[in-house]
This record gives C-alpha cells, sequence and structure tokens, in this order.
C-alpha cells in the first residue's frame, strides 16, 4: 500500500464502533496455505495471474474534479449513515488487504505463483481501502489504518474456511457495488457523491479475486466433494447471508438516502451470490423457499430486540435474562434454515454445460 493511500488526516479515528457485525480481521495457517497443491488449477490461475497484471483499474482510483468540492451540504442523517458506511467498508476492504499481503509475504518461498496472485490482490484493496479513506478526509474524519493493523484482534481461520469466507465475500462485494451502481445509474438525483460512480469498474475487480478464490477451491477436492465439504458450504452461504441482511437493515438509513428499498437490496443481493456460487461450492441454499427471507428478517427483528435491551438501563443480569430467550429464538431460525433442502450445484452445473 503507498504511504499516499493512508496518508493520516487531522481528525484520525482509531477505532470504530465494535459489534458483531464489525468487519473482522483475519489470520491463518501460511504454512497450509504454502503447501497447498494447485496443479489441478494451476491453469485458470495463471490466466488470472496475467488477467491481474494487466491491471486494468491502474487509472480508475483517482480523485478526479467530481471530488473537488465541499460536501458540508450532506448533513444530518444521510451524512452520519454515510460517514457510517464508509468507515465499515473501509475497514473491510483493508482487512482483506491485510490478510492478502500477509498471504503473499508468507508463502513467497514456497509457491511463488500463489504468491504473486496474492499480492496483485492486495494492491487492489489496498487502493479500495485507500480510495474510501480519502472519502472520509472529504468529510472530515479518517481512520487511522495503521493503529487498526497493531490493534485489532485478529481471527483465526483455517485456509479452507478462509477460501470459503473470502470467496464469498468478493462475490457479495460484486453484488452489492454493482447493484447499487446500476440503481444510481437509473435514479441520478440520490447521487449525492461521487465515489459511486466508482463501482462499476470496482466491483470487477472483487469479481477477478472472487475468481481466484473460486480456482482455488476448485483445486481442493475435499472442499466441494463428499458431505463434510456440502455442509460447510452451506454454514458459510447461510453465515455470509445472515450477517449480511443484519448489517443492511442496520443501516437503512443510509440505503433510503441512496433510494435504496434495504429489504428488497438485501434480497437481490443475497439471490445474485447465491447464483453465483453454484460455480465454487457444491451446493447452494434455496432462496425461492417461501420460509427463506421472512426466516432471516426474523432474525434481524430478534437482534433490534437485542440491541434495544443492551441499550437499556436494566442491571446486566437482568439484560442477560431478556436476552436469552431472543438469542435462542435467532439460532432457532438459524437451525431451520440451515436444514433447508439445498440446490445441488454440481447438478446444475452439468445441466448448464
Ligand atoms: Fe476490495
Ligand atoms: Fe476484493
Amino acid at each position: 500500500m503507498t504511504s499516499a493511500a493512508i496518508q493520516p488526516q487531522s481528525n484520525k479515528k482509531k477505532a470504530i464502533k465494535e459489534t458483531l457485525l464489525t468487519p473482522r480481521f483475519y489470520t491463518t495457517d501460511f504454512e497450509a496455505i504454502a503447501s497447498m497443491d494447485i496443479s489441478s488449477q494451476e491453469k485458470e490461475l495463471r490466466a488470472m495471474l496475467t488477467e491481474m497484471k494487466n491491471d486494468y483499474n491502474r487509472n480508475h482510483f483517482i480523485r478526479d474534479e467530481d471530488f473537488e468540492k465541499t460536501w458540508d451540504h450532506v448533513d444530518g442523517e444521510t451524512r452520519a449513515a454515510f460517514i457510517e458506511f464508509l468507515e465499515r467498508s473501509c475497514t473491510s476492504e483493508f482487512s482483506g488487504f491485510i490478510l492478502f499481503k500477509e498471504i503473499s509475504r508468507r508463502i513467497k518461498e514456497k509457491n511463488p505463483l500463489l504468491s504473486e496472485v496474492f499480492s496483485l490482490m492486495a494492491r487492489d484493496e489496498a487502493r479500495h481501502a485507500g480510495f474510501l479513506n480519502k472519502a472520509m478526509g472529504d468529510f472530515n474524519i479518517s481512520l487511522d489504518l495503521g493503529y487498526l493493523t497493531k490493534h485489532r484482534v485478529y481471527t483465526f481461520f483455517k485456509p479452507e474456511w478462509i477460501i470459503y469466507a473470502v470467496y464469498l465475500s468478493e462475490k457479495i462485494g460484486y453484488w452489492r457495488y454493482i447493484l447499487m451502481y446500476r440503481h444510481l445509474e437509473k435514479n441520478p438525483d440520490y447521487q449525492f457523491y461521487p465515489l459511486f460512480k466508482k463501482f462499476e469498474h470496482w466491483c470487477q475487480d472483487e469479481s477477478r479475486h472472487g475468481d481466484i478464490f473460486n480456482a482455488l477451491l476448485r483445486s481442493q477436492k475435499s472442499m466441494w466433494q463428499g458431505w463434510k465439504a456440502k455442509l460447510w458450504a452451506k454454514f458459510f452461504l447461510l453465515s455470509v447471508f445472515a450477517t449480511h441482511t443484519l448489517t443492511v437493515h442496520e443501516r437503512e438509513d443510509f440505503y433510503q438516502s441512496v433510494g435504496l428499498d434495504a429489504e428488497e437490496y438485501d434480497r437481490q443481493v443475497i439471490i445474485k451470490t447465491n447464483q453465483t456460487a453454484a460455480k465454487a461450492f457444491p451446493v447452494i441454499l434455496d432462496t425461492d423457499n417461501p420460509t427463506f427471507f421472512p426466516r432471516l428478517e426474523k432474525c434481524n427483528e430478534y437482534n433490534i430486540q437485542l440491541q434495544k435491551i443492551g441499550d437499556s438501563q436494566q442491571p446486566q443480569f437482568i439484560k442477560m435474562l431478556r436476552k436469552m430467550p431472543i438469542v435462542v429464538a435467532i439460532f432457532w431460525n438459524l437451525l431451520c434454515l440451515y436444514l433447508l433442502k439445498s440446490k445441488d450445484a454440481e447438478e446444475l452445473r452439468t445441466v448448464v454445460l
């Protein structure tokens, strides 16, 4: 990452409000990634490396004259909601940068091909995070990314989990950006800040990253063959979609400010990401099942109740007692969703072929 990308600003924020939904920072077993046998997908990975080297977005993340204005007129709830959107997006892009950079560094000797691929993905994420941090600068705030690197808690994920989770987060990122871009293209009145105009090319980076993880996933038979792979695939799909539903509904203000209906947007992003995942995962979820979205949204209602209890002035013990049945209800709904019959993606793939 260039130092310019994370230039310190006067109003530096060291951390963002931590909740269950705050983007995490991850670490993994680097040795296991270095010794991964990727031979069955080497051709695809080499092709992706060439794509990445072409660096199509080299000149995309430049702040043109559209940014040279003051943004004081974006105020009130719109401003607060937008700043929060920028903060979370920046943290999540930056978390990708840290993980990719570290993987690239640690596997350099043993697996130079993958190391280079990861280094180029880190390049993209650094640009994304840097661009968002500069956008935050327009609103007189910026994240202290150096501080975040040192002081965030890193969650350990096995390489297989990293591959499932990052694949999905790249593809869901693609759909989030492109659906918002298309909506604002049709409804330019809601385009209150020029960042959104950048999303069309930006999301191509995320899609390419997703394709790289697709190749990694397919290179490991144990990740898509057999019952364990199916259970893991369902687990990650459901976790990512449930988190998305809660996050989108938590930021309804922001979606409203760009003229999007949060519920509709959330559903579209999930449906599209689920369909895309059929290219990589052994199974996908049945989003057409009439109970699918109502149950996910029920979890959101329970989550709001949990937040209200958390914010109340009652003693901790009472809060805990009140929260318990709600937490059970969330788990129950998630379990019902998990147990819904999934769609066999391997079969879908042969039908398409
Ligand atoms: Fe990104
Ligand atoms: Fe990405």
